[in-house]
């Protein structure tokens, strides 16, 4: 006789899944209990499964999901330590699903799930490879947003427009279902930044897709807050560079040069303002150097930088160090352009070569020195 006493309930079949639903969380603790019935009756008899990627959650949205699973095998959680993002969050989830079809849905409730299973069908009986819920075609909408919000959210779908065209009218939703083949096939050509998913598949597939769309209108959020941010909006930045440069050009260093290429017109108007103001062409130099240089301090440290943002005391120490930084830079700069002018005898090519010298100093020195990666939470949690 064995030690463990095994009760002989009734086994229940557990049939392999067709909709595995992926739901990326971080702070949603409270929305798991309600969103997992809300999917059980969305989904009525078609087998599915959840997976629950958490980032670490402070509020451990994740152990209220291994709570929640011990009564619902069909339920799992992805708990990722020392990391965040809403992209790379899903790819990994969606890495460990088990479907036919893929879907990829938020947590507070504001994608509605009751036309997941609408979603479903449409896949299966059309042959599509995408159905992506839209909040832009005709019965969707958006629900309550302001008008900024409304306008900013037109202006990304715009933007995307230029990388996937008109293949779809809601390029940036985060509410989709793909089938498992099609994800696969683009798994390598992934950018994994920021929260743009589908719009990263779309764009990263080496064929055109066959994409449906079931409208839908985007609710309010249940629980919680939004995450998103400038943040999302630089890393939205970032896939577009990335995308249309076909990851020639990293999509930091793209950003880099932009706001240096900004802080040079800083520079030459406030250059200019101080002549008219009677400066000496030295000190007016020294002041639009030290402007152009804190302001593209700032300018990185929101957009470039956003995600090891420096605040406090750590954005003056920032500052110190960039300016320093830049200092070097420019000694570069000349040093490069010297050696150019000797080489080839032209102004303009040498100029040139100087600057890429010195922005591909300034750009790693900054990226190792000023923003360093930021070090590991370290939470004690019972999970
Ligand atoms: N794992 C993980 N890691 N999850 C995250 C992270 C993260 O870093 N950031 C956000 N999430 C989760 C949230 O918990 C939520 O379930 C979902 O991702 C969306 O985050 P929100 O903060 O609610 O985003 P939103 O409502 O402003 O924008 C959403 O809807 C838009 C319209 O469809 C996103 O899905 C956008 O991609 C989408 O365009
Ligand atoms: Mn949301």
């Amino acid at each position: 006789m064995s030690m463990i006493e095994t009760k002989k309930a009734p086994r229940r079949k557990l049939s392999a899944p067709d909709v595995s639903l992926v739901i990326p969380t971080y702070n949603e603790k409270a929305n798991i209990a309600p969103l997992v019935e809300a999917v059980r009756s969305a989904l009525g008899d078609i087998p599915w499964e959840i997976i629950i990627v958490d980032d670490d959650s402070p509020d451990q949205t994740f152990a209220e999901v291994s709570r929640l699973a011990r009564e619902e095998p069909r339920l799992r959680c992805l708990r990722r330590v020392g990391r965040r993002g809403l992209s790379s969050a899903v790819i990994e989830g969606a890495l460990v699903a088990n479907g036919s079809a893929i879907a990829v849905m938020d947590a507070d409730f504001q994608h509605d799930e009751r036309i997941l299973k609408q979603m479903y069908e449409k896949l299966t009986s059309t042959g599509a490879d995408i159905v992506v819920a839209t909040r832009y075609a005709e019965g969707g909408g958006i629900g309550e947003w302001d008008a900024t919000r409304a306008k900013m959210s037109d202006f990304a779908t715009r933007m995307a427009g230029m990388l996937v065209g008109n293949q779809t009218s809601d390029p940036m939703s985060g509410f989709f279902m793909v089938r498992r083949e099609i994800f696969a096939s683009v798994i390598y050509d992934l950018s994994q930044q920021g929260y743009k998913i589908l719009l990263d598949i779309i764009s990263s597939s080496h064929t055109p897709l066959k994409i449906e769309e079931v409208p839908y209108v985007f609710r309010a959020r249940q629980e919680g807050e939004s995450k998103i941010s400038v943040m999302v909006l630089a890393q939205f930045l970032f896939l577009i560079i990335e995308k249309l440069t076909h990851g020639l050009i990293p999509p930091r260093f793209a950003l880099f040069s932009i706001v240096g290429g900004f802080g040079l017109l800083v520079h030459l108007a406030i250059l200019n303002g101080l002549k008219l103001a009677g400066f000496t062409f030295i000190a007016a130099q020294l002041t639009a150097t030290f402007i152009a240089m804190v302001s593209n301090f700032v300018m990185n440290n929101e957009f470039t930088y956003r995600d090891r943002r420096l605040t406090g005391l750590s954005f003056l120490a920032g500052l110190i160090l960039f300016c320093v930084v830049c200092s070097f830079g420019a000694l570069a700069n000349v040093g490069v352009a010297e050696i150019a002018i000797h080489q080839f005898g032209n102004w303009s090519l040498a100029g040139l070569a100087g600057a890429i010298m010195g922005a591909v100093f300034n750009f790693s020195a900054a990226t190792s020195l000023v923003w360093r990666r930021p070090r590991k939470r370290v939470v004690s949690v019972a999970a």
